[in-house]
């Protein structure tokens, strides 16, 4: 094959940082979804995931993920977060959001829990109409969190609904 051209994306660049070294604010969302993973619905994976939104008005929606018998049917923390929040305050800023999970054993992970595909689809276009870039903290892990500066480097060419109208 020869190319007529290479492309490239953004690389992903996040940061792993001590659970103590967070922002108050960070850590305080954070600890917001770590309640909300609680209140999960998850009887069949048995793994708890949690997520909280920080808005501009300084209002934090929270969201866990709710599974159903009818497997694809239930949806995860991430996407009940967004949606709640944007259904809530549809014009309001996303300022961050947290996400942290606790496995079927309660034992926390090897590593911060990280979105599927379709809550990135999800994250990178609520940025996108957005005021600014907002940050993913992710926990989940033994005393360090990442921190992914802008939400929509998680997902290289996201579809951005080029051919679609919207209003
Ligand atoms: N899950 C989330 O809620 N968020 C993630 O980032 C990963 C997966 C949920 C979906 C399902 O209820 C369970 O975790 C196992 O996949």
């Amino acid at each position: 094959m020869k190319e007529i051209g290479v492309k490239k994306q953004t690389a992903l660049t996040y940061y792993e940082v001590a659970l103590s070294e967070l922002p108050e604010e960070y850590k305080k969302l954070l600890q917001q979804a770590e309640n909300a993973l609680e209140n999960a619905y998850a009887p069949y994976s048995m793994f708890r995931v949690g997520a909280s939104v920080l808005l501009e008005n300084g209002e934090v929606i929270i969201g866990n993920n709710q599974e159903n018998a009818a497997y694809p049917s239930g949806l995860c923390a991430e996407r009940v977060a967004l949606f709640a929040a944007k259904a809530q305050y549809p014009d309001v800023a996303i300022k961050a959001l947290a996400v942290t999970a606790r496995s079927n054993t309660k034992e926390l992970l090897q590593s911060p829990v990280t979105p599927c595909g379709s809550c990135r689809q999800v994250m990178a276009e609520y940025e996108k109409y957005n005021a600014y870039n907002f940050p993913v903290i992710l926990g989940g892990s033994e005393d360090v969190v990442w921190v992914v500066p802008n939400a929509s480097d998680l997902l290289p060419l996201t579809f951005a609904g080029e051919g679609i109208k919207r209003e």
